[in-house]
């Protein structure tokens, strides 16, 4: 069996959902169930014996190493965090705790785990470490985008928890040879991302009559990455990356957030048109920009596609418009996540 952290969160459940989809061994399926995790994600696999969900913490060391030696885990994909840049301003203790402390212990359980294996599972075991390209900092419009060896210079506490957690999961490997592989990757989109994050935020303020927040000048730049090819990436460096290197994962779709806004309201004007006949560009607005914002973000995918064979199947006009029809085909979920918890956290960030 495989053990997945953080399966019921957004790229958890795709990643969970896609490997079990295609095949893949059982997983044990360990969360927290944080506000982002939603096991309503994971309904397509109730009575499933292929999927045992979990609740639970990465830094319970007792539970974790019950589940490692009982289920006899051959690899861990650990995409448990506190992800959301917003919040790690508003509040970093969480950030800490989950994605310093709680990865530490876990790969302290994964390397006792691991120790005591014998040598056939000791060779075949991995740890697969899911990060983000934010662990770089900030690229002017004319740098390059970020390769593998770019220096780290996480600018928000959120980045910087990361990037202590990237660096936890390298000294475990050289110091102790725990068998990791890295992947840092770009903004995901598709179904199942929770709305505080930019396109479902946009997606269901706009469905709403709300107004659609720009932060600044709207000009900063992501690489968007469906959470499709993400997985399927995954898989890749899970299968064949070589132990203890880094590959950075990317959509080759470098957007502006005011344009991915724009594309939003087009399509949405084009699928599911306001009832009075107006653009939803009506409802965008500017608000107050995001302390340390970073300007651009764009990834250098070379390495993973030249060792790996992986390259992303989306372009972002064809993964937007699907990700634009799965809201609108489950409005439910959306009511659903979008409880009393998340309603407090909109008023409170953008208050004002
Ligand atoms: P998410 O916030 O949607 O989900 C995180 C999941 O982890 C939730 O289900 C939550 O309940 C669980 N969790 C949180 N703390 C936990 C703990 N202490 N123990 C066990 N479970 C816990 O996040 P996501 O967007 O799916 O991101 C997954 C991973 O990918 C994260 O490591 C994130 O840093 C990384 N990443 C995300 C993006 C993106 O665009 N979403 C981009 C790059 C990297
Ligand atoms: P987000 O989805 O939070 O991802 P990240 O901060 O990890 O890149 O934000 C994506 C971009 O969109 C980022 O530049 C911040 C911006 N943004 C807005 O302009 N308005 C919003 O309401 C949100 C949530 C984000």
């Amino acid at each position: 069996m495989i053990l997945v952290t953080g399966g019921a969160g957004f790229i958890g459940s795709n990643f969970v959902l896609d490997w079990l989809a295609g095949g893949g061994e059982p997983v044990v399926n360990l969360d927290k169930l944080t506000y982002a995790g939603n096991l309503e994600n994971l309904a397509p696999l109730s009575g499933d014996p292929r999927h045992v969900f979990v609740r639970g913490d990465i830094g319970d060391r007792e539970l974790v190493a019950g589940l490692l030696t009982n289920h006899r885990i051959r690899a861990i994909v650990h995409f448990a965090a506190e992800s959301h840049v917003d919040r790690s301003i508003h509040g970093p203790e969480d950030f800490i705790e989950t994605n310093i402390v709680g990865t530490f212990r876990l790969l302290e359980a994964a390397r006792a785990y691991w120790s005591a294996l014998p040598a056939a599972e000791r060779d075949a075991f991995r740890f697969l470490h899911v990060s983000t390209d934010e662990v770089y900092g900030s690229l002017a419009p004319d740098d390059p985008p970020f390769a593998e060896t770019n220096q780290y210079q996480p600018n928000s506490p959120y980045s910087a928890s990361k990037a202590a957690s990237d660096h936890l999961v390298r000294g475990y490997h050289h110091t102790y040879g725990l068998p990791v592989v890295t992947t840092n990757c770009s903004n995901n989109y598709g179904p199942l991302q929770f709305p505080e994050k930019l396109i479902p935020l946009v997606i269901a303020n706009a469905l709403a009559g709300k107004p659609l927040p720009i932060y600044g000048d709207g000009r900063q730049i992501r690489d968007w990455l469906y959470v499709g090819d993400h997985c399927s990436a995954i898989r890749r460096a899970l299968a064949a990356g070589r132990l203890g290197e880094v590959y950075n994962i990317g959509g080759a779709s470098e957007q502006a957030n005011i344009d991915v806004v724009h594309t939003l309201c087009r399509i949405l004007d084009e699928e599911r048109p306001r009832a009075d006949g107006k653009p939803y560009t009506e409802q965008i607005t500017y608000v107050k920009d995001r302390p340390g914002h970073d300007r651009r973000y764009a990834i250098d995918a070379r390495k993973i596609t030249g060792e790996l064979g992986w390259t992303p199947a989306e372009t972002f006009e064809t993964g937007i418009r699907r990700t634009v029809r799965w809201y609108l085909d489950h409005q439910p979920w959306v009511a659903n996540v979008t409880s009393g918890a998340y309603r407090d956290w909109i008023a409170k960030h953008y208050a004002g």
